[in-house]
This record gives C-alpha cells, structure tokens and sequence, in this order.
C-alpha cells in the first residue's frame, strides 16, 4: 500500500490518506487493503472504530435482522452506530425475504451508512436453516430478486457477503455472477463453505477464481493470520482487499501493518484501556466490563501472566479494580 506513514494519539501508527482510492464501490472511494471483518459481538462501535483508526479501510457493522428492524426493536439501534472516521461504513443486514430486506434496507438507509450489505455466509442453523444466512446460496434465483429489488430502490450502494455454498452445493461463482449482473456493487468472500463453519482451509483458489469472473471489486477473506497474509492473499487471489476476522480481535495493529508480537505490553495496556474506555462509555461500566473481557483474553494471549493473575483480572467486577490489576500485572513487561 503506497501510504506514508505518521504517528498518531492512537498510540501506534495509521496511513495517511492516499492521493488515490485503492478501489471504489460504485462512486465510494476506499484507501487501503485491509477491514476488519464483521463479527457478531465483536465489531461493534467500540472496537469497529478504534481499527479504523488504526487503517481498517471499511467499517462493517454487525450483522442485523431484518425483521427487527422493521419492528423497530430498540435493541438494534445501538449496533448501527458508527463514528465519521469509520467512513465508509457498511450496515450489514441479514434476511431471507426480498421484500423484508428490502424494507428494512430502505430504513436504515436514513442512518447515513454509505453501503448496505447482504449476509449471505452466516451458517448458525437459526439463520441458514430458514434460508438466510449461507442459506440464500441455495436460492441463487432469490439472490438474483434481492440485489435487483435493492440497487434499484436504495441510493447507496449493495453489497453482498458470501461463503463458497454448501458441499453439495459450491454455487459462488453463480451467484458471485449474480450478484453482479443484478446490481451489486462488491462481493466480499469468505472462502469456506457452510460445513467447513470456521474450520478447515479457506479456499483461496475460489477466491481467486471469483475475481477473475466479475468486474465489481472483490474482498478475500478467510485465513488471514499475520500481516505478510495481507499480501500473499491478494497476489494469489488478486483480490481488492483482504477482510480480517479472528486474527484481528485483541490485535487491531494489524491493520496497520504490525505485528502483534512487536507490539510493546505498555502498548498494549494503552490499546486496553482505550478500549474498555469505549465499551464503557457505550454500555455503562457494569456490561461494558463484562462485554470487555473477551476482548481481553485475546489482548493478553501473548502476555505470559501466572494463571492466577490471569483468573484474578477476568473476575473483577469493578472498571477500577479491572484497571489496577492489569496496570499491576504488566508493568514491568514494558
Ligand atoms: C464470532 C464471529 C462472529 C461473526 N459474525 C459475522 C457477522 O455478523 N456477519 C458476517 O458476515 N460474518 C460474520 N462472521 C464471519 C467473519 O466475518 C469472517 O467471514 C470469518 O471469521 C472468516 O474470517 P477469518 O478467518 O479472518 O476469521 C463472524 C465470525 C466470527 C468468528
């Protein structure tokens, strides 16, 4: 990625605006290669922006059902929410009837996201089971009815997320064509199927083959570990972007390009305590801790704390006892 680069109050390094866009989705320009992937109970506001400080190129909410939107369920606004830095910002909404979707699309639109993006891979059985989720792969006809009815009505851009399908059924490269010939604006792919859950090898080969087959910008993902798969994965695939998940939670540095093990304890502790700092503004102290400890587990995987101290953090039931402890714990890490 051809950024300079400067240091900034985020504590480490995130790259300047480029001259140019590295892509664009319709008329959305885009700087930079890698995004955090959208995670439930994961990348929401907290966390979502703080990587996009820190270079993630699009912000990807959390997937939303639709019907809860459309019941206006007070329980989805919060997941929806989103800061400026984080632009581009892509709702992203799951479903399996067109005319729902549609609806709650055109709701959301009055938020201001400047992308709305169809779930197309989540294979929870409660979701693909009724034909949402990866279980639209099976529907590629459905698929065809959603992104003509959406990129007709909506004035942002459509998006779609897909898996490779299903065993039975490896119908990407169908409805990657689709998805393009009706509308769609990006297809980002995360190469497994629905079996394969988050286990196996991603399938890099049929992402490749998926950006060989469409015009509209295609994003990698799957597997991407460290930052050196950022390239390796767009060389093989020549993919637009690369969409990090797992590897991203508890090291929001990669998307600047660093390496979680050359990130300093004393970074990480800041990184931390910005962090929770964020979960707590956004849900008050008490949830906003417990919210936080999952996220801390991945920070602190590298940090080699006795048990003990690990147990003595993760039970605190106070911010401030939670703060003291883990400034306790790692100092003299530095
Ligand atoms: C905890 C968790 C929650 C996820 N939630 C979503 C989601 O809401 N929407 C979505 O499209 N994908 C979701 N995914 C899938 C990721 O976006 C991504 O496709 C997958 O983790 C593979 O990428 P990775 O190998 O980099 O982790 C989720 C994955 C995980 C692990």
């Amino acid at each position: 990625m051809d950024t300079a680069w400067v240091e900034t109050e985020s504590l480490t390094k995130v790259a300047l605006p480029q001259a140019s866009p590295t892509f664009r989705v319709r008329d959305i320009p885009v700087y930079g290669d890698a995004i955090l992937a959208p995670m439930d109970g994961f990348s929401e506001w907290p966390y979502r922006s703080l990587c996009a400080r820190l270079g993630s190129a699009m912000s990807y909410t959390e997937f939303v059902k639709a019907e809860n939107i459309i019941r206006a369920c007070e329980h989805m606004a919060p997941r929806l929410t989103f800061d400026e830095v984080e632009r581009p910002v892509v709702f992203q909404i799951w479903g399996d009837e067109p005319e729902q979707l549609l609806e709650a699309a055109l709701r959301i639109q009055d938020m201001s996201p400047d992308i709305i993006d169809i779930n197309m891979g989540c294979p929870a059985k409660s979701v693909a089971n009724r034909g949402a989720g990866v279980g639209l792969m099976r529907t590629p006809l459905k698929i065809a009815r959603i992104f003509r009815k959406l990129s007709a009505a909506l004035e942002v851009p459509v998006t779609g997320k897909i898996r490779l399908g299903w065993d039975n059924c490896r119908s990407y490269k169908l409805v990657a064509r689709i998805i393009e010939e009706n509308g769609g604006a990006l297809i980002a792919v995360h190469g497994r199927t629905k079996e394969q859950g988050y286990g196996g090898q991603a399938d890099w080969d049929a992402i490749a083959e998926i950006k060989s087959i469409v015009k509209i910008p295609v994003i990698g993902n799957g597997d991407v570990r460290i930052v050196a798969d950022i390239d390796r994965m767009k060389t093989h695939t020549g993919c637009d972007a690369v969409m990090i998940g797992r590897a991203a939670i508890g090291n929001p540095w990669i998307f600047s390009r660093i390496e979680r093990d050359q990130v300093p304890p004393e970074l990480v502790r800041q990184m931390m305590n910005r962090h929770l700092e964020r979960n707590i503004q956004f849900h008050g102290p008490r949830k906003g801790l417990i919210l936080f400890r999952k996220h801390a587990l991945r920070y602190l995987k590298l940090q080699r704390l006795p048990r003990a101290t690990r147990t003595r953090i993760f039970t605190q039931s106070t911010v401030e006892g939670f703060i003291s402890l883990l400034d306790e714990s790692l100092a003299g890490m530095a």
